[in-house]
């Protein structure tokens, strides 16, 4: 199980887009509308990691476009990161989803599957080299890194990995959206800007 028969030999994005929508390296794009392949300028300096489209990414094609993607918006602009210069992709191109009662719920993929379409975000970082490459959770932490990790054990730390000399780990939007308590969720909102500032420091 792998994406790399699927993935061609160029440096273009728009070539790797293309060929993401037809890779059949495992068996998630059976349950998905579209592969969500990353998007934003190639001259991006940051890239922002996350762990698989969710339902609205799924409908649309685009990453980071619902909920999750709402609050990463505001914590961008509040830490100054514009995002516009950043790209935004997925450890994992398709959708994972369960039916439940009539709805789709989304389902963790498995270290397997983030390591089978673990080339496509080589593919990406080969043509990006971004400065800093920001794992959103511990889904983009594992596929960075090309092994099990902890997100506990790397968090708020910029490590060199083999597809970014600072590879910085943070929490997923997600984890914030499901905090039920308002004073929680407001303390580990700003501790996550708090994450992406050091991130915009290293920018410069
Ligand atoms: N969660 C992710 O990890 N990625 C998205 O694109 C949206 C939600």
């Amino acid at each position: 199980m792998s994406a790399v028969p699927f993935v061609p030999d160029t440096r273009d994005l728009g070539r790797l887009r293309a060929a993401a929508a037809e890779c059949r390296g495992c068996p998630l794009y059976e349950n998905a509308t579209q592969a969500v392949f990353g998007e934003g300028p190639e001259s991006a300096e940051v890239v922002f990691l996350g762990e698989k489209p969710g339902d609205r990414e799924d409908r649309t094609g685009k990453p980071f476009v619902g909920p999750a993607g709402g609050l990463l918006d505001k914590a961008l602009e509040a830490a100054g990161i514009p995002r516009d210069k950043a790209y935004v992709t997925n450890a994992v191109k398709h959708f994972k989803w369960e039916s439940q009662g009539g709805r789709r719920l989304h389902k963790k993929p498995t270290e397997r599957e983030i390591a089978a379409c673990r080339p496509w975000l080589q593919a990406e970082m080969a043509v990006l080299h971004p400065k800093v490459l920001v794992c959103l959770g511990a889904s983009a932490a594992v596929s960075a890194f090309g092994r099990h990790v902890r997100l506990m054990d790397f968090r708020s730390t910029f490590s060199s990995t083999d597809l970014a000399e600072a590879t910085f780990v943070t929490l997923h939007p997600s984890a914030l959206l499901r905090i039920p308590d308002p004073d929680q969720r407001h303390q580990a909102t700003e501790r996550f800007i708090a994450d992406l500032r050091q991130v915009a420091e290293r920018l410069g």
